[in-house]
This record gives C-alpha cells, structure tokens and sequence, in this order.
C-alpha cells in the first residue's frame, strides 16, 4: 500500500487537467446529526478553496463533478436545495473567479435546471468566456454515457446526411463532439469519501487517467489534502500500455 504521509508535491510537474468525484457531503452531515443540505453547503466552501489552490498551482482544467444524471434520483427537497446552492455559490463567487481570470464552463444539459440557476449559470459563462486562466469544468447534469451517446447521435445523424461514412469515423471526431472538445484529457481523477468508482464521470477521458482515492469527505477535502493527491499521482508510472 502507498503509504499517505510521504509525499512530496512536486511543483514542476503540476497535471494541467485534475478531475474530481466531490462525494461525501450527505455523510459529513450526518457525522454532525445536520440535515445533508448542509453538508453540500460545506461541500461549496471546500470547493472555493480548491478552486483558488488550482489556480495557485497552475492546474490549467479543472473538472468538479457536481451533479449526475444519476442525481435527480434523489429527493426533490435535496435536488432543489442543490440547485440553490448553486446559484448562491455564482453569485458570491463571480467577482473573484473573473478577477482571477478564471473562465468557467458547463458539462451537461443544464436546460433541465430551473430558469434561476440557469441565468446565474448563464451569467458566470458569458462574463468568463474570454478569460485565460484556469479553466473551471462544472459537471452539472453530466453522465459520461449520456455525454458519448450525444457525440454517437451527431455522428449518426452527419452519415445519414452523406457528410460522412461509417468508415471515415475517428476516436477523435468522438472525442471532438464531447463536452471536453479541444482539451486535454484528464491526467487524474480524484474521488473522495472512500467510494472506489467512477459513477458515471467522464468515461472516455479517462481510459488513461490515473485514480487517487481518498476516506476524507468532500467538506472536509483541504488545499493541503488536494496537494498530497497530486503529489500520489506524481508518484505513479504511467506506461499506456507499453513497457
Ligand atoms: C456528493 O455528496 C454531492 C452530490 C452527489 C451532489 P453526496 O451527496 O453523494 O454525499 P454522500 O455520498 O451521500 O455522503
Ligand atoms: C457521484 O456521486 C456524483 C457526484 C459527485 C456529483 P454519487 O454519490 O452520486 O455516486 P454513487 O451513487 O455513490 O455512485
Ligand atoms: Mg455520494
């Protein structure tokens, strides 16, 4: 077993793509006997901070799992309660994030949120569209197979037109038609809170990633936490394959 002390960040070799699974809200709350909404509050501040520690690292793509499509299973109470989250969130934290350069994008059909969340969701793209800095990937309403499936339908629908045949299809025009176009696939994926799947999250990103589990709960997931699972991940030997 890798041992969870000895690790040394190397600020040399910072991913430029970190994905992360935030699990672990709903049993942070209940540890506190506190209802699981305030578990995703506390879930919002960590991420705060580990948004600003990307940026300081030089992390060029973060992408936060933040809602599956897997999620509306939930409680109505709870995905409503989510949502506002949100939209609280957007709208404390804009001013910082555009002032940091920070351009924030949406992975997944966000049209199914209410019209709130979605103008603050709204607001937040198009004040940052242009911005430079690290790019923030909110997976909102996001499943790897529905996000694959929207790329097949495209395709199918460009042979049936006679743009295309079956056989001029590439991994790369998939890879074109997903949420992550143009960018570099994740080179880890972290998920907190001890649960050891991928639930969903972008599945043909991460043929290659490496995966760094941690117990801690995603409240509880510190900027010091998040350096120590870079500094695991730098500690792998990534071999695609090869020798
Ligand atoms: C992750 O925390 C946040 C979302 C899935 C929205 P959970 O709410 O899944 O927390 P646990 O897994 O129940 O502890
Ligand atoms: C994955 O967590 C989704 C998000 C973190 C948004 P879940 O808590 O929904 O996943 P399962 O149900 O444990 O697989
Ligand atoms: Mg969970």
């Amino acid at each position: 077993m890798e041992s969870k002390q000895n690790y040394q960040l190397d600020r040399e070799r910072i991913p430029q793509h970190v994905a992360i699974v935030m699990d672990g809200n709903g049993r942070w709350a209940k540890k506190r006997g506190l209802p699981r909404l305030a578990g995703h509050n506390a879930g919002m501040e960590a991420l705060k901070e580990i948004v600003k520690r990307s940026d300081v690292l030089g992390v060029k793509y973060l992408t936060v799992y933040a809602f599956s499509t897997e999620n509306w299973k939930r409680p109505v109470e709870e995905v409503s309660g989510i949502f506002k989250l949100l939209i609280v969130y957007m709208k404390k934290e804009l001013d910082e994030l555009h002032a940091n350069n920070v351009k924030v994008k949406i992975f997944g059909d966000y049209s199914r949120l209410p019209k709130e969340s979605i103008d603050a969701l709204e607001t937040a793209l198009e004040k940052t569209k242009n911005n430079t800095g690290l790019t923030f990937n909110i997976a909102l309403n996001y499943g790897g197979r529905d996000e694959i499936m929207r790329a097949v339908r495209r395709l199918a629908a460009e042979c049936c037109d006679g743009q295309l045949t079956a056989e001029q299809l590439t991994e790369d025009m998939v890879s074109d038609r997903l949420y992550t176009g143009g960018i570099p696939d994740p080179e880890v994926v972290i998920r907190t809170s001890g649960e050891l799947r991928l639930s969903n999250f972008l599945l043909w990103q991460s043929a290659y990633s490496e995966f760094v589990f941690t117990d801690v709960l995603w409240p509880d997931f510190s900027p010091e936490e998040y350096e120590r699972c870079i500094a695991e991940f730098q500690g792998r030997k990534r071999r695609y394959g090869g020798v």
